[in-house]
């Protein structure tokens, strides 16, 4: 049957235009498979329920809703159901009585907490206090019945327990609200480089360089068993020699099991060929990209290749440290934001870093009301005051040595002691922006270059870098970041003396040899951003599939 009324458009297949002339297109007829429904935005309690006038406007009209009970309260004359489908924080109250279509559902136990409905009804006046609108059902309809064992029960529950419920979680306030902000968070950021013309990098995950120098990589290698292997095989399939060490000798072996990272073709396309002179050793001759490769701790390095076309980019993508730190923030997995720009000194980098945070807390203050007072209420008091003074007042910047000088005198007693050229750990951190200077963002720049990345820019006085490190109270370091060594021998002379394999970094070397440029960016943890905007104090509970050292559940 052709679907197609002449009304709305027969579809068109175009013919070939010859050069010159255009013949008009052969209109071919699509007699087979039937059309595809338009997409309409789904209608949300969101629509009903977030409007200035929470609903009022809706009095009188007949509409569904969709999404997930909450709870229920039978009364002796009416039930109230409670429903949410994650549109918002707030339920739609749905009041059912013994005359409605589908009430048998409640008397015979369907509806129970975690189950999915479809409701029809009237928006009338709420009786109660808590919402100025309910929906009073005509129809109610089970969609997926939810078993008693649903763990997520109306009495309250732990962050700990839910962290072992991560695949139902999102279902409960607090993480429906974390959701919603982080995502507001991702679309501000979108926003605010957009407008501020910067183009949208995607950096690689699979790299073959350590940006940050720091060894916490995860290695990708198909060396170990295929995925299956692993899981269900007690056989290590990695040769070894007598005394458990990789037989290297044996290594082609591994590669005629299927890669762990991407199974077809291969083993044909692995490149066996040419690597031992390139590395200096056979010990890669058969892994799959023919050299050690990691999964990325930074996209900077890509970042500054594009800066350095492009003028002013950034990257928005996941990111991943092997480091063993079971920390309130720390992620072996977490998304960075990293803006990199070209023509731009260290000034020019925290100026950025501070507009922009200034922007994304503004952009939820203003978008996110309803998620804001639950943060305000139930996680952190005073969290709106706190981010508006973020939003209002201006930031401070102060150089290592004077944190150094403000950290000695202080009369706290700090676990770790302090010193010129030692690393400021987080109870340092906290305890400048927090004590010091009242809670206020505080950049810290030009610190000893020891501590600091090889890519980061000498200063005159041969000592410190051109680094920037945002604090922020409650979380410490929220950003990292620096102006660039953009003079070849400078930058060539740091990789020697961090032992660096120059070598491997010579296409980043290129950027300073073909028209190189003063130039700058950032880092800024999405996660920790999340934390410090919904007052969230573990970093786990501000990723949907938190992946720390021994958990990758879900
Ligand atoms: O200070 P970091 O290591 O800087 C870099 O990676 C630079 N390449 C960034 C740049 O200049 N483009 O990391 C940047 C930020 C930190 O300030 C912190 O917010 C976050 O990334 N971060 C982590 N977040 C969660 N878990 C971890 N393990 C993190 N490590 C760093
Ligand atoms: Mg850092």
């Amino acid at each position: 049957m052709n679907t197609c009324s002449p009304d709305v458009g027969t579809p068109i297949v175009s013919g070939a235009v010859s050069s010159g002339e255009a013949t008009k297109p052969e209109p071919v007829e699509l007699e087979k498979g039937a059309r595809i429904r338009e997409f309409r935005k789904k209608f949300k309690i969101a629509d009903i329920k977030a409007g200035p006038d929470q609903g009022l406007n809706r009095l009188g009209e007949n509409l569904v809703v969709r999404g997930w009970v909450r709870t229920l309260r039978v009364q002796s004359s009416v039930t109230f159901i409670e429903v949410n489908d994650g549109s918002c924080l707030s339920n739609m109250q749905c009041v059912i009585s013994s005359d409605a279509e589908g009430y048998d559902q409640v008397e015979s136990g369907l509806i129970s907490t975690g189950a999915s409905v479809w409701v029809q009804g009237t928006i009338v006046t709420s009786q109660g206090s808590k919402q100025k609108v309910e929906l009073k059902v005509d129809k109610l309809v089970t969609v997926g019945t939810s078993d008693p064992s649903f763990p997520i029960q109306k009495k309250r529950v732990s962050r700990e327990f839910l962290r072992t419920k991560a695949h139902l979680r999102p279902r409960t306030n607090t993480f429906g609200a974390v959701s919603r902000v982080r995502n507001a968070l991702a679309y501000a950021t979108h926003k605010f480089f957009q407008e501020n013309g910067f183009v949208w990098l995607s950096s690689p995950i699979i790299t073959a360089s350590d940006c940050e120098g720091a060894g916490e990589q995860f290695c990708v290698t198909t060396l170990v068993p295929t995925s299956r292997e692993a899981t269900d095989s007690p056989v290590n399939a990695i040769p070894r020699t007598k005394d458990g060490l990789i037989d290297w000798s044996q290594c082609a072996m591994c590669c005629q099991a299927a890669p762990v990272m991407v199974p077809t073709p291969q083993p044909k396309t692995v490149p066996h060929l040419d690597l031992h002179n390139a590395f200096g050793s056979d010990i890669y001759l058969h892994d799959f990209f023919g050299k050690p490769a990691f999964l990325t701790v930074s996209g900077q390095l890509n970042g500054e290749t594009y800066a350095t076309a492009l003028t002013d980019v950034y990257t928005f993508g996941p990111t991943f440290r092997a480091e063993n730190s079971n920390t309130s923030r720390h992620l072996a997995e977490f998304w960075m934001i990293e803006p990199e720009l070209a023509f731009a000194d260290l000034e020019d980098d925290m100026a950025c870093a501070t507009a922009y945070l200034q922007y994304v807390v503004e952009y939820i203050l203003e978008n996110c009301k309803e998620d804001m007072d639950f943060f305000n209420t139930w996680i952190e008091k005073g969290i709106i005051a706190r981010l508006s003074d973020v939003v209002e007042k201006r930031f401070v910047q102060l150089s290592y040595t004077d944190a150094v000088e403000l950290l000695l005198k202080a009369k706290t007693a700090f676990e770790f002691p302090v010193a010129w050229g030692c690393d400021l750990q987080s109870e340092h951190e906290r305890y400048i922006t927090e004590v010091v200077f009242g809670g206020c963002p505080v950049i810290i720049r030009d610190y000893p270059k020891d501590i600091k990345a090889f890519y980061m820019r000498q200063n005159d006085d041969g000592k410190t870098v051109a680094a920037m490190d945002m604090l922020v109270p409650r979380v410490g370091e929220l950003i990292g970041g620096s102006q660039r060594e953009e003079r070849l021998e400078y930058l060539e002379q740091r990789l020697d003396d961090m032992k660096l394999n120059k070598e491997s970094y010579w296409w980043y070397l290129d950027l300073r040899r073909y028209g190189s440029v003063p130039h700058a960016g950032f880092g800024l943890g999405f996660e920790r951003l999340v934390q410090f905007a919904t007052g969230i104090d573990n970093i786990r509970d501000a990723i949907p599939f938190p992946r720390a050292p021994g958990s990758a559940e879900f």
